[in-house]
């Protein structure tokens, strides 16, 4: 077996942890902690939250789309083929280095998605930009933790607490979509998603493209 090599690593703002980008032929990963953040070759489900949301916005024009955070670029790369040419994405990626990674080694593994003119990218945390401005969005995209029952970043509970799913709901439009990736199903999550004022339903997707692999969630929170 080829071993693994280290590429980079950096530290995490605000954490003793680094953030380590691992290559193994044509195969790369990013670890936290000795935990694998994202592998190269199991994309499925992020693929699978851009493809699900964009189906919640068929008809809708002028879409103004937010996804945090960057990782390998797959939601963001689903997004854009989903997209018209009026679209606006915005990336939010709360790593440096990540958005450095992609555009040093990453970015051929989801056909350059940064390169792309309807992309801007911002280093900051998903939750300071989604509480900027209310109305702003047709759709927010999640995927910055194992969801909202396995936090690897304590800082990111407050996406998911009640408080922090009622500021989403006002960085809304009308009709918008809060949808949300998760490694674990959980009805009380979506429960809570209705409390807040969303028609929230959560969906069981596969881990692989293939549709094999572990079973992945993913929560479409309509702003009614
Ligand atoms: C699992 S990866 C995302 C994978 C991505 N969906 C893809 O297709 O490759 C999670 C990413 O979210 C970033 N992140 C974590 N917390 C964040 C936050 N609060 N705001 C923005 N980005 C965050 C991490 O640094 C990491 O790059």
């Amino acid at each position: 077996m080829i071993p693994w090599q280290e590429i980079d690593r950096a530290q995490v703002p605000g954490q003793k942890e680094n953030i380590i980008l691992q290559k193994r032929g044509q195969e790369f990963s990013i670890r936290i902690a000795g935990t694998e953040l994202m592998n190269s070759r199991i994309h499925g489900s992020e693929d699978d939250l851009a493809r699900l949301t964009f189906s919640c916005l068929k008809g809708k024009s002028d879409l103004r789309i937010l996804i945090g955070g960057l990782g390998m670029g797959y939601t963001l790369s689903a997004a854009l083929e989903q997209s018209r040419p009026e679209t606006v994405i915005v990336v939010s990626e709360l790593i440096p280095a990540v958005v450095r990674w992609n555009i040093e080694h990453l970015g051929h593994l989801a056909r350059m998605p940064l390169d792309d003119p309807r992309v801007t990218v911002e280093k900051e945390d998903v939750a300071k930009i989604i509480r900027k401005q209310a109305s702003a969005w047709d759709a927010i995209l999640l995927d910055v933790d194992n969801g909202p029952e396995g936090l690897t970043q304590k800082a990111n509970e407050c996406l998911y607490s009640r408080s922090g799913l009622e500021t989403s709901f006002l960085a809304l439009r009308p009709g918008g979509i809060l949808s949300i990736w998760s490694a674990k199903a959980s009805e009380a999550f979506t429960r809570r998603l209705d409390d807040c004022g969303f028609k929230a339903k959560m969906v069981s997707v596969r881990a692989r493209k293939s549709g094999k692999g572990s079973r992945h969630i993913i929560w479409l929170a309509q702003k009614s």
